[in-house]
């Protein structure tokens, strides 16, 4: 992958300055570069963000912990959707929401939603929950996610969301290690036409859960789901008859707000904390200036799924925090054709997207035909987010889906930074398809070579942020020994983003993929040892070796070398099973695309896995050096047991 990368970008020669008219009009101008780190947060705290208290210091760095705008206090529910009311605008929708069944629609105010959220919230608050409990949510992509999301910090509880392709094992290992009281679901989601069980799932969590006492369900299809008497409580029971008036806890800038879990390279996922303050005046900054939110006339679509970090920050908090009207969609893409996204755009008149690489690649595999079905001339800016996009996606999203005029802007961030960090602005930036062009203002990104030096134009190395930001991670929840290692142990103060980059002459950064052993399969990110650990879980199998490879609509895909106990032989059956025991463990983002069964892996004569070498034989590879292995042939092996998988397929 890196090579490629650089590849590209050496030959990528095309460039998109900004139109003048959208330059003239944009939120962000040039001069927004020379603007000094402590007046830029402060005013952008201040501009976008309603204190109860204002904060007495912009931000404290006692390195690796960080704090910011000390002693101010906020409400982010109040900020998200009262104050937009008090200020006159309650009649303004806050989402379009999109079912996945044809004609099922709703439109939701911030009216509406300053109902629904205290309606709730006093629900809860019925339920026991109070300041400083732990909520998890799992629900699918529901108008009343938002309102459970906003509902917990109207009331200062910590929520942790949970998105609902994960199995009962990854909830409830969440669940137990935030120490969750109350669980939050729906009886099932809409998926392609039909139902994923996701109370089902949640009650085979709650089992190995005991710590959660509580669990409100949403009615969504109808579908029959058991309900546990004194755990379980439909969601329209206990609203009902609850008061529209809650009043909004007063927060410390520093309190919990949520964790997000998030693959490391080890098997159990860490607890990303994010806190109050810093993240709310975060979010609410770069969605302002990067995605250009004209609140009174822009219809912003982020296509995310709530249950990862881009949907906490750019579908709920950030866009609603700047009042922005939103869409929000149920469903896939293709149901019940290829063209759902297309005519959503022109039935709502939405004016900016945000997708991932994935996503283009699939629709660019179906055809530019869907898109040309619809009106898009709404689109006035698209963005991209969650790994490099190749330069051919870029091109062709710009073309068929911006009518070859809106920018593109390809935002560069992670669960753990809370925020975008580097991206270009559309009324600035000249796009080079295929860079995430321009750390954002005041953002310290730079690339560092092995040893810790700072690598000039043209040079390579890994990303590293030399300066706090106000929504990077507070830490890993209950574990400080894992947040040191991972982020600060390779450079002294510096955080070490685990992506490798590049910056060219023009001093613009060309992200090149993951350094760790961390794949990224449709912008999600998955470790190579949760999958090995779920496979080794499956009582057949002796050892298990994961890595991935390129793959043209997923980014990559994972490639899982099995051997079984006993030296057993595979079987297509057996791969089939081993498939599905890993969606059961983790969920079904992160079966393998391809089991290759092996009596042996490769290993150092220290035991330890080279993964390298199976990457080769996965991306048909001449392969490296193979003299530190204990057994040679046992490569040799693999990649004919390779081979001949691939020509049964
Ligand atoms: C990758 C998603 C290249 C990167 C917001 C990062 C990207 C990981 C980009 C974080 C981009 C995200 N270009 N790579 N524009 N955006 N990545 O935590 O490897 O799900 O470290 O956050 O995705 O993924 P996460």
């Amino acid at each position: 992958m890196s090579e490629q990368t650089i590849d590209t970008m050496l030959l990528e020669e095309r460039r998109y300055p900004p139109p003048p008219e959208f330059a003239a009009q944009a939120n962000a101008q040039p001069d927004i570069y020379d603007r000094d780190f402590d007046e830029f947060w402060e005013t952008e705290a201040r501009e976008r963000v309603t204190w109860f208290e204002p904060f007495t210091k912009l931000y404290e760095w006692e390195p690796p912990y960080a704090k910011w705008y000390l002693g101010g206090k906020l409400n982010v529910s109040y900020n998200c959707v009262d104050r937009h009311v008090e200020a006159g605008r309650g009649d303004k929708v806050a989402f379009h929401w999109e079912g996945e069944p044809e004609d099922d629609r709703r439109e939701i105010t911030y009216a509406d939603l300053q109902r629904e959220v205290a309606r709730f919230a006093n629900a809860l608050k019925e339920l026991g929950v109070r300041k400083g409990t732990p909520v998890a949510i799992y629900m699918g992509m529901v108008p009343e996610l938002p309102v459970a999301m906003l509902a917990c910090t109207r009331l200062g509880a910590p929520h942790t969301v949970v998105f609902g392709g994960f199995s009962a094992d990854s909830l409830s290992g969440r669940m137990v290690d935030m120490q969750c009281e109350v669980l939050i679901t729906q009886d099932e989601a809409w998926r392609r036409g039909s139902t994923v069980p996701l109370k089902q799932t949640a009650d085979d969590a709650m089992a190995d859960a005991p710590n959660v006492k509580t669990c409100v369900v949403l009615r969504r299809t109808g579908g029959d789901v058991p309900m546990q008497d004194g755990r379980d409580h439909w969601w329209h029971d206990v609203v009902e008859g609850a008061a529209d008036e809650c009043p909004p806890e007063p927060m410390d800038s520093e309190d919990l707000l949520f964790l997000m879990y998030t693959s490391g390279t080890t098997a159990k996922p860490k607890g990303v904390v994010h806190t109050t303050g810093g993240y709310l005046a975060g979010v609410a900054a770069t969605h302002y200036h990067i995605f250009d939110l004209k609140r009174d006339t822009d219809v912003y679509w982020c296509a995310a799924d709530i249950g990862w970090i881009t949907g906490h920050s750019y579908i709920v908090y950030g866009p609603l925090c700047n009042g922005a009207t939103s869409v929000i969609y149920e469903g896939t893409p293709d149901y019940p054709d290829k063209d759902r996204w297309w005519e959503i755009i022109e039935r709502y008149g939405v004016t900016i997207l945000y997708t991932a690489p994935t996503a283009i690649r699939s629709h660019m595999k179906w055809g530019p035909e869907y898109a040309e079905r619809h009106d898009l001339s709404s689109l006035r800016l698209l963005g991209s987010v969650g790994e490099p996009i190749n330069p051919e996606a870029w091109v062709w999203y710009r073309d068929h889906i911006g009518g070859d005029r809106t920018p593109v802007v390809d935002t560069w961030w992670q669960t753990e930074t809370g925020m975008i960090l580097i991206t270009p602005l559309p009324g600035v930036t000249t796009l080079k398809p295929g860079s995430a062009t321009k750390p954002f203002p005041t953002v310290a990104a730079a690339v560092f070579s092995e040893s810790g030096e700072e690598v000039g134009p043209g040079g390579g190395g890994y990303l590293v942020l030399k300066r706090p930001w106000p929504a990077m991670l507070r830490g890993i929840f209950g574990d400080d020994a894992r947040y040191r290692e991972t982020y600060w142990s390779k450079y002294p103060d510096v955080y070490f983003a685990g992506d490798g980059a590049r910056i060219d002459e023009d001093g613009d950064f060309w992200l090149l993929g993951r350094v760790d052993d961390v794949m990224n399969v449709s912008g999600h990110r998955i470790s190579t040892i949760e999958v090995e650990s779920a496979l080794v879980d499956h009582k057949e199998v002796a050892e298990a070796a994961v890595c991935s490879r390129k793959d043209s609509t997923t980014g990559e895909a994972i490639v899982a070398y099995v051997t079984l106990k006993g030296g057993a032989e595979g079987s297509v059956e057996k791969l089939e099973e081993l498939r599905n025991h890993v969606a059961r463990k983790i969920g079904p983002i992160a079966k393998p695309a391809n089991i290759v069964f092996t009596p042996e892996l490769p290993k150092t004569r220290s035991g330890k896995i080279m993964r390298r070498l199976l990457r080769d034989v996965a991306e048909h590879r001449t392969l490296g050096d193979t003299t530190t292995l204990a057994d040679p042939t046992v490569v040799e092996e693999i990649k004919t047991r390779a081979e001949s998988d691939r020509s049964e397929d």
